[in-house]
């Protein structure tokens, strides 16, 4: 397509459908009465479904576009530099919200990116217990959400509206978040963590909050949903208000005048 090195509404058709079919793994496993889980880090873990789903993608991008780069959380080794300046690269988080997920809470995701030069072209985000299926790509009109535009928030007082923030599983990052809460309590309506950045940041874009905020998440939580809210119509930066792409730590999304008002209040 025009700008980009492929062609991008082909592509969306082909990552819908491996979206969805990945969704239907993590499906399956969700209705397992055990699950089999291990310790990824001091605070994080790992179960036979986020490797499945991470597994399938692989296959299923490999073998359709065998020229792209594929980063995956469950196959990362944690060295982002290379993929940086790439043309092109799809970012992958087979299951976001592992620990929802590990104790049947539904709130998860599976997020898959296509990244251009560190930015996000294409990004679609599927919950399989839900069937919500949102998407966008940088050459269309909107974003959407099972078909239908969506939009952001037309709220503009903090008061009424609802944040979601996050904890990073990295215990070093934690402080930050409390900060966030506490310069936000009493000046926004509604302060939530529900554990799924992928899914939280898509809720950004269909109105159901006004807005998520991370102090430092990785490249393949958000490289999806961010495209997707700034689509339907979301300001997306770090924390700080600085610009964001998909490497950057941290992210603060929300339509452009309470993403200006929550600046003012984490400053
Ligand atoms: C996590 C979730 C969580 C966020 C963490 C992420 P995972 O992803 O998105 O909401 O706070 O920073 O790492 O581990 O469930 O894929
Ligand atoms: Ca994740
Ligand atoms: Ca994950």
């Amino acid at each position: 397509m025009k700008g980009y090195p492929i062609d991008l509404a082909k592509a969306q058709e082909f990552l819908l459908g491996t979206i969805v079919e990945a969704g239907e793994i993590l499906q399956k496993y969700f209705h397992f009465e055990t699950l089999k889980k291990k310790p990824k880090g001091d605070h994080d873990l790992v179960t036979e479904a986020d490797l499945a789903a991470d597994c399938f993608i692989i296959k299923k991008l490999g073998n359709k576009f065998p020229d792209i780069p594929i980063l995956t959380e469950e196959t990362s080794v944690g060295d982002f530099e290379k993929y940086k300046n790439m043309d092109l690269v799809w970012l992958v988080d087979p299951l976001d919200g592992t620990t929802n997920f590990s104790r049947k809470f539904p709130h998860f995701a599976v997020s898959i990116g296509l990244v251009f030069k560190s930015y996000p072209i294409l990004g679609a985000v599927y919950n399989p217990i839900y069937k919500n299926l949102y998407w966008a790509r940088a050459n269309d009109v909107s974003a959407f959400l099972n078909g239908r535009q969506i939009h952001v928030s037309k709220e503009v007082n903090p008061s009424n509206s609802i944040i979601c923030v996050d904890w990073s599983h990295d215990i070093a990052w934690r402080d930050k978040t409390v900060a966030t809460i506490q310069k936000l309590v009493g000046r926004v309506g509604h302060i939530k963590m529900f554990g799924s950045a992928a899914t939280d940041t898509a809720s950004v874009a269909s109105g159901q909050i006004e807005a998520y905020a991370h102090s430092h998440c990785l490249p393949w939580d958000t490289a999806a949903a961010a495209l997707i809210a700034q689509k339907a119509g979301a300001k997306v930066t770090d924390i700080d208000g600085k610009k964001w792409n998909v490497f950057t730590p941290g992210i603060l999304a929300a339509n452009p005048v309470l993403h200006q008002k929550i600046l003012e209040f984490l400053r």
